[in-house]
C-alpha cells in the first residue's frame, strides 16, 4: 500500500507521518521537504498533478490546507485554491488509477445556530471564507467520483506549532490575566488522536471494501464532549499546574465574542455528532479532558518520535 501524505509538515501531518506507517509505505510531501521528488507547492496545480502521476499512490491523505481563518477573509483566492480547487485536482487524478483519498474538513462549514451536535446530513452555512472554501473542497472532491472520505473535525491542537494549546501555554507564562471567549462551543480534538484514528479508519476502509464499492462521503471525527474556548483554557491551566508545566497559571476571565472582534465570524455552536464514524470504523473517541491530559503528558510526541 503506497500512501502519499500531503501537508506532511503541518500540525496533523506531523502525526500522520508516524500513524500511517501502520497502514502502508508513507511518502511525505511538503513544500519544504529536502526530498526533491516529494517537494511541492500546492498552489502549483500542474505540479500537484505531476507529483500524483509520478507517485501513483493507492491512497492520498490530504492534510494540507489554508488554515488561517482570519487571513482568509482578505486572501480568498489563496484559500479557495488550496481548500476548494486542490481537492478536485487530487480526486480527478487519483480516480484515474482507482486510488482513494482521505481529506479533512471543518466544523466551520456550519453556521452554529444549532443546539445539538451536528450530524453529517444537516444543512451547512459557513460564516466566512475559510468555512466556504472547505465546504467547496468537500464538494469538488466528491464530484470527481473518486473513492473518498472527508473527515470533518474541529478545534485541533497539540504540543507542536501554533494552536490554542501552545498559544495558551505561551500567554499563560507571560501574563497574570487572560480574557477568553466563552460563547463559542466546540470539541477540542488532539492532532495525535486524529492521526491515530485516521490510520485505523484507513486500514479498515481499504481492507473491508473493494475499490469502487467503498463507503464514501463525509464523517464527523472529534473527541467526545464539548466546552467553550474559556472552558478549554481553564482546563489547560489546571493541567499545566498539576503537571508542573506552569508554576502558576493566570486568572482566566470569560468574555463574549463581541468583546473579541475578529475578521472572520466563528460559529457559536460547532459540536459534531460522531456516531457515524464511530459505528462505521470502530473508532473510540476519548473524552476531550482525558485527551488533553494525555497530550500534555507528551504521550503522542514520545510515540511519534520513535
Ligand atoms: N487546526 C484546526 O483547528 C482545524 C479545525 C478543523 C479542521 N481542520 C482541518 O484539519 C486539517 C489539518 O489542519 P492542521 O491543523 O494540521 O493545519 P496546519 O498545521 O495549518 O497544516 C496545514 C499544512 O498545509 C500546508 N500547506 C498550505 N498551503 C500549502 C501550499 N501551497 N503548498 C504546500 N503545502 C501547503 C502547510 O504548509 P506550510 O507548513 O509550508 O505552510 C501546512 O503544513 C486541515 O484540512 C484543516 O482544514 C483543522
Amino acid at each position: 500500500m503506497k500512501i502519499l501524505l500531503l501537508g506532511a509538515d503541518g500540525q496533523l501531518g506531523g502525526y500522520l507521518r508516524h500513524s500511517l506507517t501502520a497502514v502502508g509505505d508513507v511518502r511525505a510531501s511538503s513544500r519544504s521537504t529536502t526530498d526533491e521528488a516529494l517537494r511541492c507547492d500546492l498552489f502549483d496545480l500542474a505540479a500537484v498533478d505531476d507529483l500524483l502521476r509520478r507517485e501513483r499512490p493507492d491512497l492520498v491523505v490530504n492534510a494540507a490546507a489554508y488554515t488561517a481563518v482570519d487571513k482568509a477573509e482578505s486572501d480568498a483566492n489563496a484559500a479557495m485554491t488550496i481548500n476548494a480547487t486542490l481537492p478536485g485536482i487530487i480526486g480527478a487524478s487519483v480516480a484515474g488509477w482507482g486510488g482513494a483519498v482521505i481529506h479533512y474538513s471543518t466544523d466551520y462549514v456550519f453556521d452554529g445556530t444549532a443546539h445539538h451536535p451536528y450530524t453529517e446530513d444537516e444543512a451547512t452555512g459557513p460564516l466566512g471564507v475559510y468555512g466556504r472554501s472547505k465546504l467547496a473542497g468537500e464538494q469538488t472532491l466528491a464530484a470527481t467520483g473518486v473513492d473518498h472520505l472527508v473527515l470533518r473535525t474541529a478545534w485541533v491542537y497539540s504540543l507542536r506549532g501554533r494552536n490554542f494549546l501552545t498559544t495558551m501555554l505561551r500567554l499563560g507564562a507571560e501574563r497574570d490575566e487572560l480574557n477568553v471567549v466563552d460563547d463559542q462551543h466546540g470539541t477540542p480534538t488532539s492532532a495525535g488522536f486524529l492521526a491515530k484514528a485516521t490510520a485505523q479508519i484507513a486500514g479498515k476502509w481499504l481492507q473491508d471494501f473493494r475499490p469502487g464499492s467503498r463507503q464514501r462521503g463525509v464523517f464527523h471525527l472529534t473527541a467526545a464532549g464539548d466546552t467553550t474556548w474559556y472552558g478549554f483554557a481553564k482546563t489547560i491551566f489546571e493541567e499545566a499546574q498539576a503537571t508542573g508545566r506552569l508554576p502558576k497559571g493566570p486568572s482566566v476571565l470569560p468574555i463574549g465574542s463581541a468583546s473579541y472582534p475578529t475578521p472572520a465570524q466563528r460559529p457559536a455552536w460547532s459540536v459534531l455528532d460522531t456516531t457515524k464514524a464511530l459505528a462505521s470504523f470502530g473508532v473510540v473517541a476519548p473524552d476531550w479532558r482525558s485527551e488533553l491530559r494525555k497530550v500534555m503528558s507528551g504521550a503522542y510526541d514520545a510515540a511519534s518520535s520513535t
